[in-house]
């Protein structure tokens, strides 16, 4: 973190940026568990605005994000209010500033000597579980600190949480719950088998799964929590050391590594320690939280608004591994883009065994001085996508390879370009191979046409059989050519034709997105079928009939009408006709006719399938409303993952509500 010395105003300027920042970031983060930056990146900002405002203390607004205890809870359970607020704890990235924190301790008790408790620090989710008479009764998330959610019955399934203890007072113990890495994989690979988006991180995970309705299904995503504290009625814990006996002694699940230190010292070995052993462990673990032992001393510390003056937390730095390059392949994309990737020395980071990283384009090797052969330093820092952090030049031995970018397709050999102004290189022959692959595979997928079986196996056999050597070529596949493909006996290469034969019914926004348009998305596609009703008026319309669409650019619209400029895709178009797809948009017949006519949706919740405007694009195009509350004029509340407290103001008022599938069925998307 730079600490520039800024003029007032010019700290104002920052200061300002920072907290726009910051709000847009915690709102990803907090609310919609959506994080586009690191954890570790999201504390760099917020580390350096409090430095900022403490530098300018006169610049402090209430507004300020550092100004906060934490993010309101997303309402949708029951909120409760907690007995003591659930507060988050100071970090610190240095030594040096751990030892500010001692000092600040010191200061307030002198002249004792000061014990700590040093815990790793799951990232997770706080929690709160209470028990009465020895008996499970509720759990609670951590919400905004003061308020949480209840969610008794999800946290109910996680197997390692004693649902009788025998501790017959009222009690609080409180923790984090987490999701192991094998349980996270095992979700996202569901999540990608099924087409839905994956979870960032294990901690969105977490949080999207104890926010499920359905404790069926949360139990099948296999939670786990580590308990750090507990409140007995009438019986205060004389330390934390104590504290963390007694919850493993009631056959609570705690952390086996924490460690009792009797100084700084021994925290800062801890610390060291785990910073190395952190990559072994099945859960993710950010940091270290280091607690002063002594109830006592605990007490006379206290907290600020925001945090106890007893903890901090340490933070590890951001993830990362070092490994080799051992190649630079590129890949050719459906829209004959050449991206260069990184064949790795597999190295294993948090968990998981990364072997390839992407380049992104020709500037970045430059920029990066990339080379075949280097020691780089790879990060995975909140994402699951691991990016190349920095090359170790000190590591090169005199036998690395600088690569040339290809001035020919690697696959057709054909020439390529990069036009100007822009950082992706192309190969120009529209017939490309890797294109014709690329486009197969987006005009089967789940989102466009739909063809359920024809993955990249079977794509790879059809193409080195060249059974299909144009998109239409799948629409006159035969059963005999199918059955003499590898592991395709009569039963799948019939099951295929099938599929194949279906897909001719899809809705003109599907195939309108199948084409693989540049620049044309879902939602463009959506609005060009609505606006011209039949793929024949679409493709002759001009730039200027285009752009008048709202959401459409000028960008789409120069990118739509030279597709349709292309005398490949004019075939193409002509071949799909005589295919018999179904080239009109028959939904937006006329006003009265349509199917959701008078009908008023209520979104609440992620769908995966759609974005909220995609779904509510939809809805309107088929002649429904939407609005954004649930009244007695509703006719139905469309019910996505992590849904908010309309899905009970539904239940109340007794409107019914929809799924994803039923919904989808609904509106004719599925
Ligand atoms: S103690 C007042 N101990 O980190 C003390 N928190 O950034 C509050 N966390 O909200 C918490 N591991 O959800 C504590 N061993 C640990 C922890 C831990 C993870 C979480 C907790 C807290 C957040 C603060």
């Amino acid at each position: 973190m730079s600490t520039k010395h800024f003029s007032q105003k010019q700290a104002g300027q920052k200061i300002h940026k920072l907290r726009e920042k910051i709000k847009h970031h915690e709102k990803k983060y907090y609310i919609d568990n959506d994080p586009q930056i690191s954890d570790y990146e999201f504390d760099m900002l917020l580390k350096e605005l409090e430095k900022l405002e403490k530098q300018f203390p006169q610049l402090i607004t209430p507004e300020s994000p550092t100004q906060r205890v934490g993010e309101q809870s997303i309402s949708g359970f029951t909120s409760v209010e907690h007995d003591t607020p659930m507060l988050s704890l100071d970090n610190c990235f240095s030594f040096e500033e751990l030892e500010d924190f001692e000092e600040r301790i010191k200061k307030i008790v002198p002249d004792e000597k000061i014990e700590y408790v040093a815990e790793l620090k799951i990232d997770g989710l706080g929690i709160s579980v209470k028990y009465r008479d020895g008996n499970f009764s509720q759990g609670v998330t951590r919400g905004d600190g003061f308020r949480g959610d209840d969610v008794t019955l999800n946290v109910k399934t996680i197997r390692s949480l004693p649902l009788t203890i025998s501790e017959p007072h009222e009690i609080e113990v409180r923790g984090e719950v987490y999701l192991p890495f094998q349980s996270f994989q095992k979700i996202n690979q569901k999540r990608s088998e099924n087409g839905e988006t994956l979870f960032a991180n294990p901690r969105n995970a977490a949080a999207g799964s104890l926010r499920l309705l359905n404790p069926k299904e949360v139990a099948s995503r296999h939670l786990d929590v580590f308990l750090y504290s507990i409140f007995i009625k009438g019986k205060e814990q004389k330390s934390q050391w104590k504290s963390l006996q007694k919850l493993k002694e009631l056959g609570f699940k705690i952390n086996p590594s924490s460690r009792l230190c009797s100084s700084l010292d021994e925290v800062l070995s801890f610390w060291k320690e785990w910073s190395e052993k952190r990559d072994q462990m099945d859960y993710d673990v950010d940091g270290i939280v280091v607690k002063v032992d002594s109830t006592r001393q605990q007490n006379i510390l206290g907290s600020t608004a925001k945090f106890p003056r007893w903890a901090i937390s340490f933070k590890f730095p951001a993830r990362q591994a070092t490994t080799q390059i051992k190649d630079i392949k590129i890949q050719v994309g459906r829209t004959g883009a050449l991206t260069p990737v990184a064949i790795l020395e597999p190295v294993k980071l948090s968990g998981i065994i990364i072997s390839r990283s992407t380049l992104h384009n020709e500037d970045e090797i430059r920029r990066k001085d990339i080379k075949i052969g280097d020691t780089i330093l790879i990060e995975r820092s909140g994402d699951v996508i691991p990016k190349v952090v920095s090359v170790m030049k000190e590591r090169r031995t005199g036998k690395e390879v600088s690569f040339v970018f290809p001035t020919q397709c690697p696959v057709c050999q054909s020439s390529t370009f990069r036009p100007e102004g822009e950082a992706i290189t192309r190969c120009e022959n529209p017939s490309c191979p890797a294109k014709l692959r690329e486009s197969l595979l987006h005009f089967s997928s789940r989102r466009a046409m739909n063809i359920e079986g024809l993955g990249e196996a079977l794509v790879d056999m059809l193409l080195e059989k060249k059974l299909v050597k144009t998109l239409p070529d799948l629409y006159s596949l035969k059963q005999e050519d199918l059955e003499k493909l590898e592991r395709m006996g009569s039963k799948s290469s019939q099951n295929l034709l099938d599929e194949i034969e279906r897909s001719k019914k899809r809705d003109l926004p599907r195939l309108i997105f199948a084409l693989g348009i540049r620049y044309a998305g879902e939602r463009t596609a959506q609005a060009l079928a609505s606006r011209f009703k039949d793929l024949k008026t679409l493709s002759k319309a001009s730039v200027e009939e285009f752009i008048q669409i709202e959401d459409v650019g000028p960008k789409v619209a120069e990118s739509v009408v030279f597709f349709f400029n292309q005398p490949e895709n004019i075939e193409l178009m002509n071949k799909l006709r005589e295919a018999g797809l179904n080239f009109s948009y028959e939904r937006q017949a006329k006003p009265g006719e349509l199917p959701l006519a008078g009908q008023t949706f209520v979104l609440t919740g992620t769908l995966s399938k759609f974005t909220r405007e995609e779904a509510s694009e939809i809805i309107e195009n088929q002649g429904g409303t939407v609005t954004s509350s649930v009244s007695k004029k509703t006719t139905y509340v469309v019910v996505g993952e992590s849904p908010g407290s309309k899905i009970e103001k539904a239940h109340k008022l007794g409107i019914p509500t929809l799924g994803e599938k039923e919904f989808s069925k609904l509106v004719g998307k599925d």
